[in-house]
């Protein structure tokens, strides 16, 4: 029979990924597409590289109380209430891929977003960075941000080993434009983004960006980490990213020091990898590998970190596929092995 799965936005970026990836899954015995804005369009003609058949559904046509497994992949402040409504008709896992139910406080998030629709909920989300946190328990899984997947990945085994000797955390992250969506911006547009790179989320003076409270909630949960300054750029490819994270310290460990920390966290999971030279976004886009290294400015006594994924894989769809697999109990790449 297989896994009933639905994916509700299936027409973004995110979404398309998901529809590569669970329509050859192994276990996925039937797929319902939904999308608001493609309904009665067939998948393969709004995305031809795609070979997907079917046609996007209307998600009102879609039987949620028949689904095993739902993937949300609407933009943060629209996953909320949708996730709502799939719990409550009873579908056994709710992956969401947006913002919704990463922080875990209404507070914070009323902060950087907005007010929460569905504060009940935040308490039953478990972050979905297996690596770090483990298989996900529950029924509700909130997907990582794609930059917090890197910079928790490469952050995670020095908090935990150097907590309170890290005086502060500088990251300066790369992104190819997939990044912001399928839906077009001046920002984004190509002659904005062509032959350029240029900072962003830095307004008033002040950097800004969502993705740092989630960085810092997670990394504090680990052990003690200074507020993290984290600024973002964006670059003329389109997809893939590239961190390089600048930790003052008391003490600096020796870059061997910190690959030994990352193979030891993160030995047995197939799709993190720490090696001596530096990682490129051309080694991991189209994979679900995130790519670690270190190496020591001791004349200036700085740790550079450097972790590189695919944002809309590793970073999200890919990332979405393993927390199913980890949550039902199938090896952790089923349906990913070619993207190790
Ligand atoms: N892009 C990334 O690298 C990335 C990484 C990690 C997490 N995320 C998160 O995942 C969620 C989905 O991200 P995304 O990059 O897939 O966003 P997106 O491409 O902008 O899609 C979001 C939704 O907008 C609708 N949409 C698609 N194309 C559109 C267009 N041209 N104009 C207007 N609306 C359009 C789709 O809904 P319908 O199908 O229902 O019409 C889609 O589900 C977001 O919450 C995002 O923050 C994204």
């Amino acid at each position: 029979m297989g896994l009933s799965v639905g994916i509700y936005g299936g027409s973004g970026y995110v979404g398309v990924e998901l529809v590569r990836l669970l329509g050859g899954h192994p276990e996925v015995g039937s797929l319902a597409v939904a999308s608001r804005g493609h309904a009665g369009r067939r998948i393969g003609e709004v995305y031809p590289q795609v070979a997907a058949e079917g046609e996007y559904l209307d998600p009102a046509e879609v039987d949620a109380s028949g689904l095993d497994v739902a993937f949300v992949a609407y933009g943060h402040g629209e996953s909320a209430e949708a996730v709502r409504g799939l719990l409550e008709a009873g579908v056994r896992l709710v992956v969401d891929l947006s913002a919704d139910f990463r922080l875990p406080d209404a507070r914070v998030y009323r902060e950087w977003y907005g007010e929460h629709p569905a504060p009940e909920l935040l308490g039953e989300a478990h972050y979905g960075l297996p690596e770090v946190f483990g298989a996900p328990g529950g029924k509700l899984v909130a997907n990582p941000g794609c930059y917090p997947t890197a910079a928790i990945l490469a952050l995670a085994p020095v908090i935990r080993r150097m907590g309170g000797g890290v005086r502060s955390v500088t990251i300066n992250a790369l992104s190819g434009v997939s990044g912001a969506g399928a839906k077009p911006s001046p920002r984004t547009h190509f002659v904005s983004v062509n032959e350029s790179v240029s900072p962003y989320g830095v307004t008033g003076g002040e950097p800004r960006h969502r993705h740092t409270p989630e960085i810092e909630i997670m990394l504090r949960r680990l052990g003690e980490a200074p507020p993290v300054t984290f600024v973002p750029h964006l670059l003329p490819i389109s997809r893939g990213e590239l961190e390089t994270i600048v930790v003052e310290a008391e003490e600096l460990p020796g870059p061997e020091e910190v690959l030994g920390w990352y193979r030891e966290d993160y030995a047995g999971w197939c799709f993190v990898e720490a090696r001596e030279e530096v990682p490129h976004i051309s080694h991991v886009a189209n994979t679900n590998r995130a790519r670690l290294s270190a190496a020591v400015d001791r004349r200036a006594g700085k740790l550079l970190l450097f972790a590189a994924v695919d944002n809309l894989l590793k970073g999200a769809a890919g990332e979405a596929v393993q927390n199913m697999n980890l949550a039902l109990g199938y090896p952790e790449d089923l349906g990913l092995e070619h993207l190790r």
